[in-house]
């Protein structure tokens, strides 16, 4: 409205009212009027569609509807009208007619019952007559929880149906659905009751201005386009939505979707189809629109574990803990993060990763689509050809403080429509997108405007192609649900939350499949930010009574090499030496490699080295502890030569024979050089049956206590070994121990819920004395 003059506003009042009804009348029913939804967007996006359409002859009432008793649900809803805007070019006048206008047009209902429903009919109805108006339609807005929806459009049908001639619209929210089993019974349940062309599905990303222009962009540019939007020259397409929120307060719903179904499977879906389609000849026409929509999903390549990294944010736990009531055993593995690589199986798009990205606690709020186009060669010279070259579609927030269409200058000048976007050129140094500023085309809406009052004109003029029909929901479930189903029982990366996120989160694609790009967390294992690190990156709790470390195996032996270290330090400061005792196995490679290359400044030098069992093989055979000690560490580490000891297995040219002695020799040699026989740390891991060091399940002899060392007997080859006894393992001041990976799963929870039984799970005899006993256990060994 550009009406500028007293007489102008008069004239055009007479004139809209003249008109208005010509064309028929409108019901709008805004069903739960008194929600959030409600007064922060739709009632603003309906009387803006009043304010917009008051010229064009349909005339309008407006009847907001709630669960809440008339009197109270009235003032909510009149409270929320009050705070209405008009867009800043009409005159305060004006716009204080308008909104009177909209608010005599407007009434509160209470809807609950069945009769509810038929008194509004009745009162549409008579109203009609009365002013002898022609019904054009009823538009319901359904702003409701989706439990409510079946039970609404059951009423809705039965008594609420405009006469033959009108049309009926009805409008859902999202959730629609969880997986592609729900959706579909909810898809089923309201086709009883509407034809698909009376639903509107509202997905509120497509009302967003940028992605509302990304198709139009694409047709108004062709002839730029046409040759460079295909695999030979797309580099990959980056679709992101950050927030820096997280779900606090929200959690009952967020436990039930995860990010995936909370806005990739809708709106990051829906822009990439934006992106990737193939435009219709005709790009007005709404039905070859949502056909190749269809036609685009369709072609999505199915997603596997491997096309996906997911994370959660570090409180989101306690959150759904206090939230939810749930007790402190409870362990959410709902991911606030994703990041999902998706091909397209199509001549245009083959091999061009699509990737699809969002989460909470992010560092910063943006959402934008990138177009990054690749370098056909290799520059020489210092010409722009060699600068980026990539078109982002800015949808919001960000450095960016607007909505903008953005083309890097050497790729074209983009031609958008002049009455609704404007050039930028007034810009500071500033950088966006690793180029400056100065070397892109940037396009913002003239005029900034909410996305459902957008969506809610698309509604009005019957524009389903910003909607989500039945097929495309499906589809899009379709491609989704085997991801979700994939990623149901991984446990996520936990990130801290906020700018300390650092490149936690940052993940490489290799071919088809993505991981994090950090293997190992180096740069936050420094000592002095200790403790600091192990409080988001792992989770401390107790298991079998004592306490209990887990987090990523490479996080988690990353953490134990620390916690050694620390020991080591601690007591060469009180005694001047360090014994640790380390075990065979595969699990304590990964933690000797990383003292090797990780730690130095270890104090190697007062450090002895002991052996917590040995298979009786040469020590140079590779089946040898020592052997692998060698390999992975001693070679790499300077340990005094005297302070290495090695089991005797292999003595006069025997393996293990009692009349060597070698378990007497050992245990003497420990008994001399470890004051108290007290081993300032042990190293232990834990077999799938439960042993531990060499003591296996049903060896009466290796529990006695009055041995240091014993000779035992192995299940499998080689079947001799020596070990320390349980009497000796429980002296120590310190027991860690570590177990790796998916295979011990079952044993960790056997183990997790037996009592002492070191006959049948020798490892439930690991019960120092004086000492301290840890649990390091990864995710994979914890949860599977
Ligand atoms: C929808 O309404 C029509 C007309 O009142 C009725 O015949 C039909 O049974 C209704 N559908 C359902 C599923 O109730
Ligand atoms: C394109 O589709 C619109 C909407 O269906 C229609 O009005 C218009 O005539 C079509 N244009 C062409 C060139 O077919
Ligand atoms: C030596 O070890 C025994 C058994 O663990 C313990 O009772 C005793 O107090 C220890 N003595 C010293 C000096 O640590």
């Amino acid at each position: 409205m550009q009406a500028k003059l007293l007489g102008v506003i008069v004239f055009f009042t007479i004139f809209s009212s003249l008109v208005a009804g010509s064309q028929g009348h409108i019901s709008v029913v805004l069903l739960g009027a008194t929600g959030d939804l409600a007064k922060k967007y739709l009632l603003q996006g309906f009387f803006q569609l009043y304010v917009d359409q008051i010229d064009n002859g349909h005339s309008f009432s407006f009847h907001g509807a709630a669960l809440t008793p008339p009197e109270q649900g009235q003032t909510l809803m009149f409270e929320a009208l009050k705070r209405l805007s008009c867009s800043p070019d009409v005159f305060p006048d004006r716009c204080a007619l308008l909104k009177d206008q909209f608010l005599k047009l407007t009434r509160y209902w209470q809807l609950k019952t069945a009769e509810d429903y038929v008194s509004l009919n009745q009162d549409i109805e008579s109203s009609l007559r009365e002013k002898g108006l022609q019904e054009a339609g009823r538009l319901f807005y359904l702003s409701v929880p989706p439990f409510a929806y079946v039970d609404i459009a059951h009423h809705i049908n039965s008594s609420c149906r405009p006469k033959p001639g009108a049309w009926l619209r009805v409008v859902l929210e999202k959730p629609f659905g969880h997986d592609h089993e729900s959706a579909q019974q909810l898809a089923k349940e309201l086709h009883t009751f509407f034809l698909e062309e009376e639903m509107y599905r509202v997905d509120h990303y497509l009302g967003k201005q940028v992605v509302a222009e990304i198709l139009p962009f694409r047709q108004q540019n062709r002839q730029f386009l046409d040759p460079i939007w295909n695999r030979h020259n797309v580099e990959r397409v980056e679709i992101v939505l950050k927030e820096t929120l997280d779900a606090k307060g929200r959690t009952s719903f967020y436990e039930q979707y995860g990010v995936v179904r909370d806005v990739i499977q809708n709106h990051l879906t829906e822009i990439l189809t934006c992106i990737a389609m193939e435009i219709p000849k005709n790009g007005s026409n709404s039905e070859e629109v949502l056909k190749n929509k269809l036609a685009l999903v369709k072609l999505l390549q199915p997603l596997e574990k491997a096309n996906a990294v997911i994370g959660q944010y570090q409180g989101y736990n306690d959150q759904v803990r206090e939230e939810l009531q749930k007790d402190e055993h409870h362990f959410s593995t709902t991911p606030t993060f994703a990041g999902v690589v998706v091909f397209i199986d199509s001549l245009r798009w083959e091999g061009v990763p699509f990737v699809l990205t969002s989460g909470k606690a992010l560092d910063e709020r943006v959402s934008y689509v990138r177009v990054l186009f690749k370098h056909q060669a290799f520059c020489v010279s210092r010409s722009s050809k060699c600068k980026p070259q990539q078109i982002i579609f800015h949808i919001g927030h960000g450095e960016l403080q607007f909505p903008a269409v953005v083309v890097s200058q050497n790729l074209f000048k983009p031609i958008l429509p002049e009455e609704s976007w404007q050039e930028v050129t007034d810009f500071s140094s500033q950088h966006l997108y690793g180029q400056p500023l100065s070397e892109y085309y940037v396009y913002r809406p003239l005029k900034e405007q909410d996305a459902y009052t957008t969506l809610i004109t698309n509604i009005y003029q019957g524009k389903k192609d910003a909607f989500i029909t039945t097929q495309n929901l499906m589809a899009s479930w379709h491609f989704w649900t085997p991801l979700l189903e994939s990623l149901a029982q991984e446990v996520p990366r936990f990130y801290p939350g906020g700018t300390e996120n650092r490149n936690l989160l940052d993940f490489v694609i290799s071919g088809r499949e993505v991981s994090f790009a950090l293997e190992q967390h180096v740069e936050f294992m420094t000592s002095d930010q200790h403790s600091q690190a192990d409080s988001y990156k792992t989770v401390r709790s107790i298991f079998r009574g004592s306490q209990l470390v887990t987090a990523w195996s490479e996080t988690l032996v990353s953490m134990l090499a620390q916690d050694i270290e620390v020991a080591a330090e601690e007591a060469v400061k009180h005694s001047g030496v360090f014994h640790l005792a380390l075990s065979g196995g595969s699990s304590p490679t990964a933690l000797l490699q990383r003292l090797a290359t990780h730690h130095y400044t270890f104090p190697w030098k007062h450090t002895h080295l002991w052996m917590v069992d040995e298979r009786c093989v040469p020590l140079t055979n590779h089946e040898s502890n020592f052997d692998s000690l060698y390999d992975k560490l001693l070679q790499h580490v300077r340990v005094p030569y005297l302070h290495i000891h090695p089991m005797p297995v292999h003595m006069n040219q025997r393996l293990c024979a009692e009349e060597d002695h070698g378990a007497e020799f050992y245990a003497k040699e420990i008994s001399l050089l470890v004051k108290n026989t007290s081993f300032h740390m042990i190293l232990l891991g834990v077999g799938t049956d439960g042993h531990t060091a060499s003591i296996f399940p049903h060896t009466p002899e290796a529990m006695e206590r009055d041995q240091l060392v014993v000779l035992t007997e192995s299940p499998v080859k080689p079947h001799w070994r020596m070990s320390f006894s349980l009497h000796l393992i429980n002296k120590a001041q310190k027991v860690a121990v570590l177990v790796l990976g998916k295979r011990k799963n079952d044993i960790v929870t056997l183990i997790s819920r037996v009592e002492q039984e070191p006959q049948n799970w020798p490892i439930t005899g690991v019960n120092p004395n004086t000492g301290q006993l840890v649990w390091y256990i990864d995710y994979e060994a914890l949860f599977r």
